[in-house]
């Protein structure tokens, strides 16, 4: 992955994570058009390739995760860019959700509208003590267009969704906590280090295994009971042949660490 420095998005690779980084520290990180392109594309690269174990996604600078939308350019689109736009979101949230590995947020600083949508599509969320986030789209005369309404109540439940949606209230990384919006708070000098170290204990993990896991809790939220029982028992079938189970066995009986391929 060959991506120049002045790139709308960095990537720092690590060995149990890619770090994907948002780079606009001087618009909070907001969504501009060629954000948006160049996360689609690199969401692509990363699923293809079988050295990445684990994706962060974040925000450069102390202040923002991401703040939505870029307004700035927004105001200059016609309502057919926009759409556009939309669209090419809301393929980065399925990217996310449908990627073969894990995805944790890094909530790093203010996370508002498109921003917090990025952060629900994702797998894991974790932020900074300082950090605030909410979907603040009814304040500007739209609703959250890149899955809000559908995440966010899958996520913290019905009723508190509502309440959050409705008033566009933005609500500190405490509150987030507490409603189950994230998962960790850290402060914020800690919480790239806290991100890598959740990646480290899933690289921990057989990658097959996390893949069928992901895809278990992913498609059976939305479906009654017994279909996503039915869907775990076949994701679980594909574990069965694999190299990797068998590997787990023998290193449990002879007291050493899986050498874990991925196969
Ligand atoms: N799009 C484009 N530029 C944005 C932006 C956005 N979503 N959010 C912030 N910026 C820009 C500001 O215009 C400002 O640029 P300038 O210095 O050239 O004027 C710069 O980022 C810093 O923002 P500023 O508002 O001065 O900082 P702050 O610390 O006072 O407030 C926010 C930061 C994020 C709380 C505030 O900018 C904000 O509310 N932004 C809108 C967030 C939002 O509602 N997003 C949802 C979009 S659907």
């Amino acid at each position: 992955m060959k991506i120049p420095l002045s790139h709308p998005i960095r990537i720092d690779r690590r060995d149990s994570a890619t770090i994907v980084t948002i780079n606009n520290a001087k618009r909070m990180n907001a969504l501009s058009q060629s954000v948006v392109a160049s996360l689609l594309s690199i969401l692509e690269e990363i699923n293809d390739d079988p050295s990445v174990r684990a994706v962060i996604i974040t925000g450069d600078g102390p202040k923002a995760f991401c703040a939505g939308a870029d307004l700035k350019e927004r105001a200059g689109m016609t309502a057919a860019q926009v759409r556009r736009f939309l669209r090419d979101l809301r393929l980065i949230m399925a990217r996310i959700e449908g990627l073969s590995k894990p995805v944790i947020a890094a909530i790093n600083g203010f996370a508002f509208g498109g921003g917090l949508e990025l952060a629900l599509a994702c797998d894991i969320r974790i932020a900074a003590k300082t950090a605030f986030m909410g979907l603040t789209e009814v304040r500007l005369g739209i609703i959250p267009g890149a899955g809000g309404t559908q995440r966010l109540p899958r996520i913290v439940g019905f009723a508190k969704a509502k309440e959050l949606i409705l008033t566009g209230r933005r609500v500190s990384a405490k509150t987030a906590y507490q409603i189950g919006l994230i998962t960790g708070s850290f402060e914020s000098e800690n919480l790239l280090n806290e991100a890598i170290v959740l990646a480290e204990e899933m690289a921990l993990a057989a990658p097959l295994a996390l893949r069928q896991a992901k895809f278990a809790i992913q498609q059976g939220i939305n479906v009654d009971l017994n279909t996503g029982l039915e869907l775990e028992q076949k994701a679980y079938e594909v574990l069965l042949p694999s190299e990797d189970r068998l590997e787990a066995l023998a290193a449990f009986k002879e007291r050493r660490a899986p050498a874990f391929k991925g196969r």
